[in-house]
């Protein structure tokens, strides 16, 4: 078992600036992939708490559970099913929860929800996706993926396109790639929708672009993602601002053969189904992966923290 970083609560990409943290949990990642796992979590509780909606996190995070052999408290639609309708406090929800579950999975439409929850939690709290905040776990799965298939990703150029404003996991995911030297990041986005300056602290290499043909030189990675109309409105919604970030001949065009598509989905029109057959579209794999890293993160922080 590594413990070198302690890690209680999982709120932010910026708690996994340790490489040796992500290879080892990559490397369980690997195993659980390959070789199935074993009940190592039986005997414990994950609780998931989702105030907004969600396919792939929180059904892989109970998946990842269920394999471990732990048990899953399952609360898919807060807002309208618990006592949040009713006008309880997070905080309020946090800590009857944390009585009973080990681990609790939370998704909430407030920045700073699973901060907020941490500080009144016992219990490991795990963002899964804050607002237009941050989605840490997603981040590990979108570098998971991005290495097994690029091998490494030093020297390589990844761009992230889209809404990289209000899409929390392009603000998670820069943060792990700024640790890998001689990355280039591509941002490419309208001016409206770029990337908050905050996120690039401490990452060096980085371009930002209107257009992805604005780009000159080819990509090694196209991370695609969703115009997030709940988060900006109508605006979001119009017809001529949507096209633009349609993948179409000429943004493949700009990418390398041996590249890849990810996207962390659902898609919303911005990645037509004929892209699919393109053998560098790797995001149904890349949910997949998020099966197996969910299950790597909560095997570490349930084992380790049982350890301590
Ligand atoms: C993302 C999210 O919820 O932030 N989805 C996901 O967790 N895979 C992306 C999105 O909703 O656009």
């Amino acid at each position: 078992m590594r413990r070198a970083t302690k890690i209680q609560h999982v709120l932010s990409a910026r708690q996994f600036k340790d490489r040796g943290l992500l290879a080892h949990l990559f490397g369980l990642a690997d195993d659980f992939k390959t070789q199935g796992a074993a009940a190592a979590l039986s005997g414990k509780t994950m609780a998931t708490l989702f105030y907004e909606p969600s396919t792939r996190t929180r059904l892989s995070f109970e998946a990842a559970m269920q394999r471990l052999g732990g048990h899953v408290l399952s609360s898919e639609n807060m807002v309208s099913s618990s006592s949040a309708s009713k006008g309880e406090s997070l905080e309020d929800t946090v800590r009857v929860v944390g009585s009973y579950a080990d681990v609790i999975v939370l998704r909430h439409p407030a920045v700073g929800a699973a901060e907020r929850a941490s500080a009144v939690s016992s219990m490991p709290i795990i963002n899964a996706g804050d607002g237009s905040g941050e989605h840490p776990t997603q981040a590990l799965l979108d570098l998971y993926t991005l290495l097994r298939h690029l091998g490494t990703l030093e020297g390589k150029t990844i761009a992230l396109a889209g809404d990289l404003r209000h899409g929390r996991t392009v603000h998670s995911l820069v943060q792990l790639l700024a640790l890998y030297p001689g990355v280039q990041i591509v941002l490419i986005s309208t001016d409206d929708i770029k990337l908050p300056r905050r996120y690039l602290s401490g990452v060096s290499g980085w371009h930002e672009v209107r257009r992805v043909k604005d780009f000159d030189h080819l990509l090694d990675a196209l991370y695609v993602t969703r115009l997030q109309a709940e988060r900006w409105g109508k605006a979001s919604r119009s017809g001529r601002l949507r096209e633009q970030y349609v993948v179409n001949e000429q943004w493949l065009s700009c990418l390398k053969q041996t590249g890849v598509i990810l996207h962390p989905l659902p898609r919303a029109g911005e990645l037509v189904p004929a892209v699919d057959a393109d053998p560098r579209a790797v995001y149904f794999e890349q949910a997949q992966n998020g099966l197996y890293v969910r299950m790597a993160l909560l095997y570490w922080l349930l084992l380790s923290r049982a350890e301590s």
